[in-house]
């Protein structure tokens, strides 16, 4: 039958995953799970925002303006797994060291992310990963 070429609904909601962000105060931070993963989600600062993109491109390890990782300035959204060795870097709560950078710190051997989730310090050789994600409306995103 034809029915059976379409995945079944379970799976379609283990792929993706929709976000309501209009709870997200600026400045908040929140972590969603999709496939198993962390998935951070920070509503950044006008200052947050602009320090991510005053930044010199040559001196990043992985460079990549911030334009190319977020769909709209405030909201970044990152695979919060860490590119070394696959920690969750700290940052998503009050009170978490975030690093050198202002982003995320990641203590297992001293990775730091800046405002834009992309290393800056540490042994971690690439940035953040971005998942695919797409807004739906103003205030709710689907991640995959
Ligand atoms: Fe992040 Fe090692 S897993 S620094």
């Amino acid at each position: 039958p034809i029915d059976s070429l379409n995945p079944a609904a379970d799976v379609l909601a283990l792929a993706s995953t929709e976000v309501d962000l209009s709870p997200v105060d600026v400045g908040q931070r929140i972590t969603v799970t999709w496939r198993g993963k962390p998935v951070f989600i920070d509503h950044r600062t006008a200052e947050e925002i602009e320090e991510a993109r005053s930044v010199d491109l040559g001196d990043l390890v992985d460079p990549q303006p911030d334009e190319d990782r977020v769909q709209q300035a405030e909201w970044l959204v990152l695979v919060g797994i860490c590119t070394h060795l696959g920690c969750v870097p700290l940052g998503q709560r009050s009170g978490d060291p975030r690093g050198d950078f202002g982003g995320w710190f990641c203590p297992c051997h001293g990775s730091h992310y800046d405002t834009s989730g992309r290393i800056r310090k540490g042994p971690a050789p690439r940035n953040l990963e971005v998942p695919g994600y797409a807004f739906l409306e103003d205030s709710t995103i689907k991640i995959g």
